[in-house]
């Protein structure tokens, strides 16, 4: 696998591809899992050459603490990367992507202003310049990303759309832990009692599905969702919507055949994790 810091390096290596080869990228920022390998293992599949970015994009954390505390894992997340037959890891450094501080913010209209967009301020603003000038550097036929972030999907598909990026988006499904927990680079800052108890977040989807497809009214089905899991004192639940699947707009009647989505924020204790269930009503 090469390594490159800078856009240089991947020009210099895009001159010598055949100009058949695809180019297959996975934008991370690193403490990979299984379900980020999963991307990789399938743009592999589905292209000539594959390039993941690790980069932990500041614009895109509203919380400086938060920021500090992500997970930085780069030895292991390069042997992972090695192991499912990456071919490039692009690894810049923030002077590189930020050489000087951005003006230009971008304008999701109502998308951001719902689940994500309404808890964290100027998120999507970060994650759509971000992933615009990786877009720029890494010039992928196709990209890959999970369906983990739901509303991310969604906010980089219309970036795709709006800014007329010649690619093709992938969406993978959220790869879960055997217990049904959502795999994801916080899940190692949970403690030992807390990982025991988050598998208690999926359950309260599943529940909520069911009841939903028994017909139960939606405010029910949030009540109970929030009465479940708050009868562990280490939860707090930051929201829980059901949605439309095309715009994430909250619904208050699902009618037959519509696609929806339930999806939440939760803390447990300082750990914020978010995870989603999707299916046709
Ligand atoms: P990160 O959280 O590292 O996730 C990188 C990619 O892996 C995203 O597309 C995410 O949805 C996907 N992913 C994470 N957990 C997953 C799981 N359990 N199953 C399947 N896919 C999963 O998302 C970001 O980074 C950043 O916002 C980024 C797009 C890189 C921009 O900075």
């Amino acid at each position: 696998m090469l390594l490159f810091t800078q856009p240089a390096e991947l020009k210099q290596y895009f001159r010598q591809l055949p100009p058949t080869a695809t180019i297959g990228f996975v934008p991370t920022m690193g403490a990979l899992h299984e379900g980020h390998l999963t991307l990789v293992r399938l743009a592999k599949q589905q292209c000539t050459v594959v390039i993941c970015s690790i980069f932990v994009n500041p614009t895109q954390f509203n919380n400086p603490e938060d920021l500090a505390k992500y997970p930085r894992t780069i030895e292991a997340d390069s042997q992972m990367l090695e192991s499912v037959g990456c071919d490039v890891l692009f690894l810049p450094e923030v002077t590189t992507m930020y050489p000087t501080p951005v003006r230009t913010t971008l304008d999701f209209g109502d998308l951001e202003k719902v689940l994500e967009g309404k808890f964290r301020a100027g998120h999507f603003n970060g994650v759509g310049l971000v992933v615009s000038k990786l877009f720029h550097l890494v010039k992928p036929d196709v990209a890959f990303f999970g369906q983990k972030d739901l509303q991310q999907c969604l906010i980089i598909k219309q970036l795709v759309r709006d800014y007329s990026f010649d690619l093709k988006l992938v969406i993978v499904p959220t790869m879960r832990e055997t217990d049904g927990l959502a795999m994801s680079s916080r899940n190692r800052r949970l403690t030992k009692a807390q990982r025991q108890l988050a598998p208690q977040l999926y359950k309260a989807l599943q529940t909520a599905q069911t009841e939903l497809q028994n017909g139960q009214a939606v405010q029910t089905v949030q009540e109970n969702f929030t009465t479940y899991l708050h009868q562990w004192a280490a939860f707090r639940v930051e929201y829980f919507e059901v949605a439309n699947t095309l715009d994430l707009q909250s619904v208050m009647h699902c009618t037959h055949g519509q696609e929806i989505a339930l999806v939440t924020a939760v803390f447990l204790g300082e750990i914020r994790l978010i995870d989603n269930l999707v299916f046709t009503f």
